[in-house]
């Protein structure tokens, strides 16, 4: 008979709005124990210790990642804070579950894959859409010819967001701006099912605060198809993707959370996959115990690499933005 899987200790830091969602789908993991969580607002960390069933709270992030029942650091504050704090645990020893986008730039994001690597610690930045069944199918079905050759993928995330400058999507000091915080999923989505990427076109437009809120992006793939995304977080909703290839098409509806994805054959057969509820976070949370099971340093879902990637092509895009500004 198979071993009972360990658990895992998992301390929080940043229990803010996603951090809800993120905790609320980690205690349904029965392998992730809820340890503790950190805020510099000592009451701020205890009352959603107790909202979510964690163990203590701390009220700093060193006490945090000092803590020896703590494993995983899972770090969700704003984007500029990233880098310092996945630092501080990573050179504690911790495995380190960092938010999207992993760093505001492309050499910071590398640095911090150096220092994993030569700590011997694990890494990953939470992708979500990663590890989401739906989206795997849509993988595997491009894989298989299903819909051909990949020539266009179409894939918006743009919502109606906050115009208060001191929202931190506003406020360039807190990495504002919508490539970082949501183009970074239509980027995610058009590499990992149109492949490599060799150009990337963008315009846009910037709020009075100097971010960008609105971005169309076009990019050419290694393999000849074409991609053309949008990010917003000042229009109408619309958040889904499309893949058009030359012998049909795929649907994925609110991609980024996808639980649905449709494949429309050329010769008008239709399939549709429907995941199992695993939530939004679900998928990732398990994909992460899982790596860390076998030892990994990286996890195979969403690997270091990738990240890297990602982050040199929101840096282009936010580069050819602010550069063409009038
Ligand atoms: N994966 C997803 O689906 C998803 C969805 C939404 C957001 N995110 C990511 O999660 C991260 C946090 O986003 P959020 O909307 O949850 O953030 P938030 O609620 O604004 O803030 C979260 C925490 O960050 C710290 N913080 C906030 N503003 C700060 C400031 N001005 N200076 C220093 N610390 C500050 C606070 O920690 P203390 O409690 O210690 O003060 C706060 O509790 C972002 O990187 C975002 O990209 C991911």
């Amino acid at each position: 008979m198979n071993e009972p899987r360990r658990k895992w200790g998992w301390g929080l830091i940043g229990p803010g709005r996603f951090a809800r969602e993120f905790a609320s789908e980690l205690i349904l993991n029965d392998r992730a124990r809820p340890v503790a969580v950190a805020s510099r607002d000592p009451t701020r960390a205890r009352e959603f210790a107790a909202d979510f069933g964690f163990e203590k709270s701390h009220d700093s992030y060193q006490a945090l990642v000092d803590d020896p029942e703590v494993e995983i650091v899972y770090i969700v504050v704003p984007h500029v804070f990233h880098r310092g704090i996945a630092e501080l645990a990573m050179r504690a020893g911790k495995a380190v579950v960092c938010e999207k986008p992993l760093t505001v730039n492309a050499a910071e994001t590398r640095t911090l894959c150096e220092l994993a690597r030569e700590r011997g610690v694990f890494l990953m930045e939470a992708m979500k859409t990663a590890f989401l069944p739906a989206i795997q199918r849509a993988r595997q079905w491009i894989a298989a010819g299903e819909i051909g050759d990949v020539k266009l993928i179409r894939a918006d995330f743009c919502f109606s967001g906050p115009d208060d400058p001191n929202d931190r999507l506003m406020n360039p000091k807190l990495g504002g701006g919508c490539v970082l915080d949501v183009g970074i999923y239509p980027i995610f989505l058009s590499h990992f099912l149109g492949g490599k990427i060799c150009d990337l076109k963008t315009t846009g437009h910037l709020t009075e605060t100097g971010v960008e809120d609105t971005v169309a992006i076009s990019l050419t793939h290694e393999n000849g198809a074409c991609s053309a995304l949008t990010a917003s977080f000042q229009s109408h909703e619309s958040m889904d993707a499309v893949i058009l290839g030359t012998a049909g098409s795929i649907q994925i509806p609110k991609f980024h959370t996808a639980q649905t994805a449709i494949l429309n054959r050329a010769d008008g057969r239709s399939e549709m996959f429907e995941a199992e509820d695993s939530g939004m976070v679900g998928a990732e949370i398990e994909a992460v115990m899982g790596a860390l099971d076998a030892g990994h340093l990286e996890c195979p879902g969403h690997p270091h690499q990738r990240s890297i990637r990602l982050a040199e092509l929101m840096e282009m895009a936010i580069h050819q933005i602010q550069s063409s500004k009038p």
